[in-house]
């Protein structure tokens, strides 16, 4: 028998993704954005996105059923996110993939976002040694986790941010510097041109007897900001790309030390980075640098699967149906606020 065929729908923040995969073969990954509807508000404004994505829902199944060159009859399965994200948002996307079960009679697998970006990178790189650690580090989530199988139903968090998630320190940044929304991409081609030893900035808990995974970057979001002013107001010029490489290296300094920690203490040999943050070519760099040292195989997809798209919600859907787990009711809701560690609602 061949392998699922499985559609997989994104709409947790503000890109409409369908994705198709046929187990862990990406055969379309079809995006539409409400990014630019937001920029002027420099942030994602709910609402907005939640009638974005009802707009886009149709035409960006059509588009994926067309790129794989499969009907609606094909399809064996139907993933969606339900969770985390924007309450209105994902309940576009939970109200589209229910009626498309429905619809079908096939079966729907409502699925946790945070783990749907870990288990994008099997349509890469293939399959891998389990467990493995992961590391998540996405505009809401910034977690070092504990994956006993990619696509199962278990994932432990071994730590997580306390405060600001590393997405959301570089948005935040972003919009001191006068850099548009969101913040990473403009930070990531600034801080090239910029020498990252420029300012000392903080590193976040990790002292002796910091928490060993846990994460802090409101301080550095404050530290940044301080630093800015205190220029400004001297009426000096700000070293832009020197700001941006000099918190960028204290972002990624920390998220690597602590994930590479992690998957030594828990005596794996893969680390795995996902979420849009991962998309960070100095996080890429470093990573790997340190991965190397430690002995580690590092393991990230290209940067279009590590921010928001519908093709990973069809790869753990993928996987979930390959290892038999039991598909959602209909009547599951979109939570907004669903733990870490819950894989399938
Ligand atoms: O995973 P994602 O697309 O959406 C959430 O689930 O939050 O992540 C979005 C976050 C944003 O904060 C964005 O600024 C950040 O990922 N991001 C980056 C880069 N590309 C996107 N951060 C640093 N460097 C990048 N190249
Ligand atoms: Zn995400």
């Amino acid at each position: 028998m061949s392998e699922p065929l499985v559609l997989g729908i994104e709409t947790s923040c503000d890109e409409t993704g369908v994705g198709i995969v046929r187990g862990s073969t990406l055969l379309a990954d079809a995006i539409a954005s409400s990014v630019e509807e937001h920029a002027r508000f420099g942030g994602v404004v709910p609402e907005v996105a939640s009638r974005a994505h009802l707009e886009a829902m149709r035409p960006t199944v059509g588009r994926a059923l067309e790129t794989a060159g499969v009907g609606l009859d094909d399809i064996d399965a139907i993933a969606v996110t339900a969770g985390p994200g924007l309450a209105g948002a994902l309940l576009v996307g939970v109200a589209a993939a229910k009626a498309y079960a429905l619809a079908l009679d096939r079966p729907l697998y409502g699925v946790n976002h945070l783990s749907a970006h870990v288990a994008v990178d099997l349509l890469e790189n293939g399959p891998l040694e389990e467990p493995c650690v992961a590391l998540l580090v996405s505009g809401g989530h910034s977690s070092v986790l504990l994956v006993p199988q990619v696509g199962g139903e278990e994932v432990t968090e071994l730590g997580a941010t306390v405060d600001d998630a590393a997405g959301e320190a570089y948005d935040k940044v972003a919009r001191l510097l006068g850099l548009p929304f969101p913040g990473g991409p403009p930070i990531d081609r600034l801080a090239r041109e910029g020498d990252p030893a420029a300012i000392a900035f903080p590193r976040g808990l990790s002292g002796p007897h910091d928490p060993p995974f846990a994460f802090s970057f409101s301080g550095l979001k404050t530290a940044v900001a301080r630093w800015v002013e205190g220029r400004r107001r001297a009426g000096e010029d700000v070293p832009v790309a020197d700001v941006a490489a000099s918190f960028q290296e204290a972002v990624v300094d920390v998220l690597t030390a602590k994930a590479v920690r992690a998957a030594r203490e828990r005596g794996v040999g893969h680390l795995l980075l996902g979420g849009g943050v991962a998309a960070n070519s100095r996080l890429r760099a470093l990573a790997a640098q340190r991965c190397a040292e430690a002995g580690l195989r590092l393991r990230v997809p290209r940067p279009g699967l590590c921010t928001d798209n519908g093709a990973m919600v069809a790869a753990l859907g993928a996987q979930l149906v390959r290892h038999g787990a039991s598909p959602s009711s209909l009547d599951i809701p979109a939570d907004s606020a669903l733990s870490i560690e819950d894989v399938l609602v």
